[in-house]
């Protein structure tokens, strides 16, 4: 345990004495709550704020996981259902990078990177999304044609999509269609099949920006490669100037 007004400069926000002027005018938090008590003592594990920018050195970690379906992506669920965190190690402040329904499977990103976060999700990064979907019916002509020209419907408006029909069954009247996207409009892919008249039975995302499922079990989960996050940035980078 040490100082608050030590550890502040230690981290090389300022000197010790503007350290204790700092916290005598309120501007630091401990663990969520401003402490004014000069020599208050914190230890590693303490969340110190100063001016709103987090001290905290916590190693940043990136996790895909093969999201099972039946499983929310919130941190905690009132209702009780598993959510994909408990699949993952428990150690971490870790959360997902935006959302999958409670139905849908695949690839999500989970990271203590809010920073990152922000990047992955924003639509003006607009990475790509890739789908699969188990569609009961079938799309027609016009269908694909709507989706690769950017579908209108009464409430929304979506960005182009690509459109590639994996498998036919006529006699069940189903489809196998692969979509990708690049918004992330809520319950998108749904909403999206829904107004050309088709109900999806099953989705699963086969991959994020360059992140697939490949490898990855429904449930299993790996770390990241550096390069992979370096490549995710990049696309965002790339996808964003686009627009
Ligand atoms: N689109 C949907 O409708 N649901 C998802 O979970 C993801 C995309």
């Amino acid at each position: 345990m040490e100082r608050l007004q030590k550890v502040i400069a230690q981290a090389g926000i300022c000197s010790r004495r503007k350290a204790e002027e700092l916290i005598q005018a309120g501007k630091v938090k401990v663990n969520g709550v401003i402490v004014k008590t000069l020599g208050t003592k914190v230890s590693g594990k303490d969340e110190v704020v100063v001016n709103g920018q987090s001290l905290s050195k916590e190693e940043k970690v990136y996790y895909v996981i093969n999201k099972p379906k039946g499983t929310i992506c919130s941190v905690h669920d009132e209702k009780d259902r598993k959510t994909v965190l408990d699949y993952l190690p428990k150690e971490e402040r870790i959360y997902p990078v935006g959302r999958l329904d409670y139905d849908t499977s695949g690839v999500l990103l989970v990271t203590n990177d809010g920073k990152f976060t922000h990047r992955m999700i924003h639509p003006k990064f607009n990475l790509p999304k890739t789908y699969v979907i188990n569609l009961q019916g079938m799309l027609s002509g016009e269908d694909i044609y709507r989706l690769k020209n950017g579908l209108n419907t009464k409430h929304e408006k979506y960005a182009p999509a690509k459109v590639q029909i994996k498998q036919k069954d006529y006699t069940r009247d189903r489809m196998i269609v692969e979509l990708t996207i690049h918004e992330g409009k809520n319950h998108q892919v749904k909403n999206m099949m829904e107004a050309l008249g088709h109900q999806v039975r099953r989705l699963h995302r086969k991959s994020f920006g360059c992140i697939s499922d490949e490898g990855l079990r429904p449930g299993e989960y790996r770390r990241l490669k550096i390069n992979e996050i370096k490549q995710l940035k990049k696309m965002s980078e790339t996808e964003g100037e686009k627009k």
